[in-house]
């Protein structure tokens, strides 16, 4: 199932440019399981909107020889060419700067996918964002977007063992559960929603991020968190949420 990444992080090049790169739960995987429900062809254009460091389009561009807007507000587009240039996607793979709450700044019907990996929650929690998306989108077109979740709502009651994680707001209106986007989504008059599930690849993904913890990573007191928290979590509480639309 996940054999283009499974491939990549055995080569130990490789897997040291993934563990230095990755943000969160491994993009790579994540990125190869949702396109597993989509056809991807060919020099398609995709938006890899909250893109980060660009390990899911690494994974666009090489598997499926797709053209890829990568989009991203915290990483700068200059890191993140540089970082094509490393491995050799530059030709394929252009780095803006985006903050998907101000606008894209794309031509409407530009991109066939719109494709997110553990961005989405940041910012399209409102009403308003998923209509001020679709129209960048051609019609027959899909968004398709994975995310952390939550396996239930914690609304009031947030379990005691996760109350040391949730003590920013941010996190509280991020992290929802999949209920929380059906509902979101089924509003929406622009799309049909044809897919909406819990992924298989959660605890493989973040141990993929987790066990690669180095004092010298980037991300490293993120992941130093995020080992405490999963292992507060144990299992019970959180999945990845991929929720996939086409544009009609
Ligand atoms: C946890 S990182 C994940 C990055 C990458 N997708 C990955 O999985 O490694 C979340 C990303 O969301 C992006 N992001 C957050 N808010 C955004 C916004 N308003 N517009 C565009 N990107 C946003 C950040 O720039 C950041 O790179």
């Amino acid at each position: 199932m996940y054999t283009f990444t499974n491939r990549f992080i055995s080569n130990e090049e490789n897997l040291k440019f993934a563990q230095e790169n990755m943000m969160g739960p491994n993009a790579m995987r994540i990125a190869e399981e949702m396109a597993l429900y989509l056809d991807i062809r060919d020099n398609m254009r995709i938006l890899d909107l909250g893109c980060g460091a660009g390990l899911s389009t690494l994974f666009l561009v090489e598997k499926y020889s797709v053209n890829v807007f990568a989009a991203d507000l915290w990483i700068p587009p200059t890191e993140n060419y540089e970082r094509f240039q490393s491995v050799g996607i530059d030709d394929k793979a252009v780095p803006v700067s985006v903050d998907a709450t101000k606008g894209l700044p794309f031509a409407h019907e530009y991109f066939d996918i719109l494709f997110s990996v553990d961005s989405y929650h940041y910012f399209g929690d409102t009403p308003e964002m998923l209509p001020s998306l679709i129209p960048f989108v051609k019609k027959g077109g899909y968004i398709a977007i994975s995310i952390p979740g939550l396996k239930y709502e914690f609304g009031e009651n947030v379990p005691d063992e996760m109350k040391p994680f949730w003590n920013e707001p941010e996190v509280a209106r991020t992290i929802r559960s999949l209920d929380f986007w059906r509902e979101l989504w089924s509003r929406e008059k622009g799309i049909e929603v044809v897919d909406i599930r819990e992924m298989l690849c959660c605890k493989q993904a973040w141990d993929e991020w987790l066990d690669g913890y180095h004092p010298g990573l980037p991300y490293a007191n993120e992941i130093a968190e995020g080992i405490k928290m999963m292992e507060a979590e144990g299992g019970k509480y959180f999945n990845l949420i991929q929720l996939i639309a086409k544009v009609i």
